[in-house]
């Protein structure tokens, strides 16, 4: 298994930029399985999620090309031919948003089945939102040997109420409503900017969606979908990530490609504890901050602040004067980066949903664990700013959403090098176009 090694203390200066929005580019390439013509995908990052989600469309039967690099990180999806609409248990547990395929799936080919994701290392994150959907919209689902088998001879358009707002949840729905008899009406949608990407995707391929990234959203259901052609959006938790460890490091960092707009609780809440943040078209610069102030925080919905910045938010967190309390409210138990922390000498405290953060403490470097994606992220900031040099070790997770973040880092004069296997870690592509 690989390893990150980290030496800490450089300023990071220089220029990042953003990949594609991993989270936009999943259901993307899942709603690819709504239409027998091709679907061409720019800007998908380069990352062990897309790698899995391609294995999981081939295994179907569907042609997978991707590209990177001067192919504009491109990928082109033909699922003309699907000789087996199902996705197994092998590619499901290493990626949970795999279940994005359930809904396309029903509504294209009348049938699925689809591994039941299991347990999580944040938290029990079932999908009982996505089948009381797709039972509303007239599929017959059953539960057997940890698979769900689903079958529908035409969905119908429905009314749908979400008990609880969920992002893949919308995702799966909107696309099964996309192709359902007659109109589906959506409340309490997830207000995310991947799912307004999809829905213009979808759109792009004949879809008729009006409302998405609001919380009600109306479906015409269509007949048939046709080919598209879509750049996916920029990844604001990476321009997050790399937002907090230009700051924290007292660097200056000019990152590129962004979206400010879809920064704006990310920024406000870093420009209330002192960051300085300036933005100028796609770029976001940040520029080292002075003394940083607690602040307390609550994990939202979007436009609320992200769950997956809380982890990366708590390293700043340490190094502002004062006591921060950092509420989790999307997902229980995802504070297994705090324990990390800890080891590296930061003060922090767990009470249920609540992390009391004191600061501002030195952190030291130490040997840690990453147990999930933003986790490793956060323990990559944390590393970059302690004292010595850090181990972080099954940084897999790391790779399963951001693009080559050792490279990018260490062009902005960080200090990490990766150890283990395989050196550099590149996801295999399958298919190279110039
Ligand atoms: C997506 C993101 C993930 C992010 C999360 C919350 C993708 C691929 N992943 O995950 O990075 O952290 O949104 O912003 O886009 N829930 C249920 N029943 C369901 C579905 C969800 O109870 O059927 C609960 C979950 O346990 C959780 C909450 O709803 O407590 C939100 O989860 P959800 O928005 O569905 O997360 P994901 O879509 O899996």
């Amino acid at each position: 298994m690989d390893k990150f090694v980290i030496r800490g203390g450089n300023p990071l200066l220089g220029t990042i930029r953003v990949s594609g929005a991993k989270n936009a580019a999943l259901p993307a390439m899942a709603a690819a399985l709504l239409t027998e013509e091709p679907v061409i995908l720019e800007n998908i990052p380069q990352v062990q999620d897309i790698e899995t989600t391609r294995k999981l469309l081939a295994a179907m039967g569907a042609e997978v090309e991707l590209g990177y690099g001067r192919a504009h990180h491109r990928t082109t999806i033909c699922c003309r031919h699907l000789a087996s609409p199902q996705a197994s248990y092998e590619l499901v547990k290493t990626m949970r948003a795999s279940t994005l395929v359930l809904g396309p799936l029903i509504a294209r080919c009348g049938k699925a089945r689809v591994s039941l994701p299991g347990g999580c290392a944040i938290g029990a994150r079932p999908i009982d939102l996505h089948i009381n959907g797709l039972e509303k919209l007239g599929a017959t689902i059953t539960q057997e040997h940890g698979y769900i088998e689903a079958s529908a001879e035409r969905l119908r358009g429905a009314e749908i109420v979400f008990d609880k707002i969920t992002v893949t949840g919308t995702e799966d729905l909107l696309m099964a409503a996309t192709l359902a008899e007659g109109e589906t009406i959506m409340q309490n949608c997830a207000r995310e900017p991947e799912v307004a990407d999809l829905a213009d995707l979808l759109n792009k391929m004949g879809a008729q969606i009006e409302g998405a990234g609001s919380s009600t959203i109306r479906v015409r259901g269509v007949t048939s979908l046709h080919g598209a052609k879509h750049r996916i959006i920029p990844d604001r938790i990476e321009a997050g990530t790399f937002i907090i460890a230009g700051a924290l490091t007292g660097g200056d960092v000019n990152i590129v490609g962004c979206e400010p707009g879809h920064l704006d609780a990310i920024v406000g809440k870093l420009t209330e504890m002192g960051v300085k943040i300036a933005h100028n078209g796609d770029a976001v610069r940040v520029a080292g901050y002075g003394d940083l102030t607690a602040s307390d925080m609550v994990t939202e919905e979007y436009p609320g602040f992200p769950t997956d910045m809380q982890a990366q938010y708590m390293v700043l967190a340490t190094q502002a004067e004062g006591s921060s309390i950092v509420t989790e409210n999307i997902f229980e138990n995802r504070f297994m980066h705090a324990l990390e922390m800890v080891r590296m000498g930061a003060n922090i405290k767990i009470e249920g949903r609540r992390a009391i953060v004191r600061g501002k403490t030195t952190l030291s470097a130490a040997a840690v664990l990453a147990s999930d994606l933003r986790a490793s992220a956060s323990l990559v900031i944390a590393a970059l700013v302690a004292d010595g040099e850090t181990i972080i070790d099954r940084v897999y997770h790391i790779d399963r959403g951001y693009e080559h973040i050792e490279e990018k880092l260490r062009a902005v004069g960080a200090q990490i090098r990766r150890i283990g296997e395989m050196l550099p870690k590149r996801v295999a592509a399958p298919l190279v176009r110039a």
